[in-house]
């Protein structure tokens, strides 16, 4: 098939979709949602596994040829894994990945595995039981070390995002880098975004990709930069002899949106263009009103057209200027 590649108002190519397949989540990390939870969608406000498919083979056509599937936890959506078996199959497809907790994930890595997908993101902020149990309030961690053995163990590429929080997990930062001497894993380290569901998102963090940075050449002085892959959002490092890799992702910072190639759809099939911005188009509302595929198209080339410069800008564009959404329903 002869791919094209559509390049938005900046000359940033697209070629990437993380798509939301539910808002629904077993933990309550706080710096996602309030303890009590976010309002979930009813059922039929998201869009159905049919409705997603569709829009994967329309954006396969434009040129889009890698897809994370997010949530929420997408485990928690029912047959997700026949979900996944078809999307694999989509010509234009090359990569099909999942961004999850690892709670309910371990029972599916075999079919994971055979079904080809590319790359498993574990959210683990931690590796003590306690600050565990704290930070996304339910006292899961044994299931999600299992999931991260298994997963492992299945040789399919893994990487552990950790969210760095002043007062939470800092103590964790050198654990976790200490982790990849002998895990062949990719520990990530994030600055913590104002996307917590309680709308008073924060407007500053203490620990930015600098500090984490700093913190950790005290403890790993030969610690390496190595190449970052194409449009990676993560700085990365390596300490020779490690088994694995580190990275640095600057969220809040923002350093990244110059090679942006990423655009997002939510579990209620709302476009967005970016993460910051609070959706520049309701596909789900052209989907079931009728339209062709030739519509749909047309829909994400005119989004594609009309996209921020940067987290900054999409922020701006926002009509109530201020994120106060969960990540759960943005979809990460
Ligand atoms: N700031 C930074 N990262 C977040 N995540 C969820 N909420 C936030 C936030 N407020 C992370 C999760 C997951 C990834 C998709 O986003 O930990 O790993
Ligand atoms: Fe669930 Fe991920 Fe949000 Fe934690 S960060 S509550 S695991 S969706």
């Amino acid at each position: 098939m002869e791919r094209k590649q559509i390049l938005d108002n900046h000359g940033r190519p697209i070629n990437y979709v993380r798509l939301a397949v539910t808002d629904r989540c077993n933990l309550r990390c706080f710096y996602c949602m309030p303890a009590e939870g976010i309002k979930y969608l009813p059922r039929k406000e998201l869009l159905s596994y049919e409705e997603m498919e569709r829009l994967l083979r329309v954006l396969a056509g434009l040129g889009i040829n890698k897809v994370r599937i997010t949530g929420g936890e997408p485990f928690l959506r029912k047959d997700l894994i026949g979900f996944l078996e078809n999307i694999t199959q989509i010509e234009g497809i090359d990569k099909v990945n999942i961004t999850t907790n690892g709670v309910l994930t371990a029972p599916f890595i075999p079919r994971l595995k055979a079904m080809g997908i590319s790359s498993i993101n574990l959210s683990m902020d931690t590796l003590d039981r306690e600050r565990f149990a704290k930070i996304t309030r339910r006292d899961e961690l044994p299931k999600v070390l299992q999931c991260l053995e298994a997963l492992i163990d299945s040789e399919i590429p893994t990487k552990i995002n950790a969210v760095i929080m002043e007062g939470k997990n800092t103590d964790d930062i050198i654990p976790l880098v200490e982790y990849t001497r002998n895990h062949p894993v990719s520990v990530r380290f994030i600055e913590e975004m104002p996307f917590n569901g309680t709308g008073e998102g924060h407007s500053g963090i203490s620990w930015n990709h600098r500090k984490i940075l700093e913190t950790i050449k005290n403890q790993f002085p030969d610690i390496e930069k190595i190449p970052d892959p194409p449009n990676s959002t993560a700085y990365n490092y390596q300490i020779p002899g490690f088994k694995g890799e580190v990275g640095i992702i600057a969220a809040f910072s923002r350093t990244f949106c110059g090679t942006c190639n990423r655009i997002r759809l939510t579990a209620q099939g709302m476009l967005k263009t970016c993460l910051y911005d609070d959706g520049v188009m309701d596909i789900r509302g052209l989907i079931r009103g009728g339209a062709s595929d030739e519509e749909l198209e047309n829909a994400f080339l005119q989004a594609f057209g009309n996209r921020a410069k940067n987290g900054y800008e999409a922020e701006e564009r926002r009509s109530d200027q201020k994120p106060s959404e969960s990540m759960s329903t943005i979809g990460g």
